[in-house]
């Protein structure tokens, strides 16, 4: 399976923070953004992987990530010029996807939460059609909204609705099978100009190939699209990476245990930052 990030967009909830930088750079306490959803995929046992972004932004994502090499992963790198809507990042990718399943992870979409590898692992296994995630928030209407009947059953698929048929919000973490890229080909433009994810979704729902994954009260899905919502995820990894002593979204632990990366490489990046904690840490793991 490969892997899609779409760090698109003009990020214009958060301005003036984003005049010049892009959202997925800014960082969730000591990493940038991106690394978060990255780190999602490499759990998904994903190591190919497309980050799209816009033409302004695209060099510094190939600044700070390269071509994935340090963390044993191949990455490329395509402009998407304007905002097409999410399921754009599909056609966008089309070469990239070349006829295989694919994962989408929206830039700005941080998870945590006990038992995750085994949620992805199962995902990315997916045989054919698309599997998705369903997420109790308090504020549905912000995002895509998944109702089900009373057996478990998807029976709609909303965008942003005013008044939402559920509290579960579908979280930017898509796995679809190689239909998807004909799929979001044949969407028509919703009223406010783009393609909607959830049109791509209920193409899948529609011929009953679409699996909704709840993820329960013990994990966190966080939103990073406002002021306060980058506060309280810096200060959820900061809380439980200080409580714990162990990191969240380390790209570079998780490229070490994956055995992508020997324990050399993991000292030598460690020894070109080991005046931070994110150094010393990388530092401990190489020596235990
Ligand atoms: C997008 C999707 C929405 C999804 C959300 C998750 O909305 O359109 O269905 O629930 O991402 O982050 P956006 O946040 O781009 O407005």
């Amino acid at each position: 399976m490969k892997g899609i990030i779409l760090a698109g967009g003009s990020g214009s909830r958060l301005y003036p923070i984003t005049q010049a930088i892009s959202k997925h750079l800014i960082p969730i306490y000591d990493k940038p953004m991106i690394y978060y959803p990255l780190s999602v995929l490499m759990l998904a046992d994903i190591r190919e992987i497309l980050i799209i972004s816009t033409p302004q932004h695209i060099n510094f994502y190939k600044m700070i990530l390269g071509d994935g090499s340090k963390v044993g992963l191949k990455i490329i790198y395509k402009i998407q010029s304007e905002p097409r809507g999410l399921p754009d990042a599909f056609i966008v990718g089309e070469k990239f996807i070349a006829d295989e399943k694919v994962a989408l992870i929206l830039a700005d979409n941080v998870f945590f939460g006990q038992g995750f590898t085994p949620v992805l692992s199962e995902a990315s296994s997916l045989k054919e059609g698309a599997v998705i995630f369903g997420y109790y928030v308090k504020n549905p209407e912000e995002f895509g909204v998944v109702e089900f009947d009373k057996n478990g059953k998807v029976i709609s698929l909303e965008e942003k609705p005013i008044n939402p048929k559920s509290n579960y919000a579908i979280p930017g973490l898509y796995f679809c099978d190689e239909d998807v890229v004909d799929n979001a080909k044949s969407l028509e433009p919703s009223p406010r100009g783009e393609i909607e994810i959830t049109d791509l979704l209920k193409e899948y729902l529609k011929k009953e190939k679409l699996r909704v994954q709840l993820l329960g009260r013990g994990f966190a899905w966080l939103d990073t699209g406002t002021y306060d919502g980058l506060l309280e995820a810096s200060n959820f990894v900061g809380t439980i990476q200080k409580r714990q002593g162990l990191y969240i979204a380390c790209i570079e632990e998780i490229a070490y245990n994956k055995g992508y990366i020997t324990r050399q490489d993991l000292q030598k990046i460690a020894d070109t930052i080991s005046n931070t904690d994110y150094g010393k840490y990388l530092k401990k793991i190489s020596d235990e």
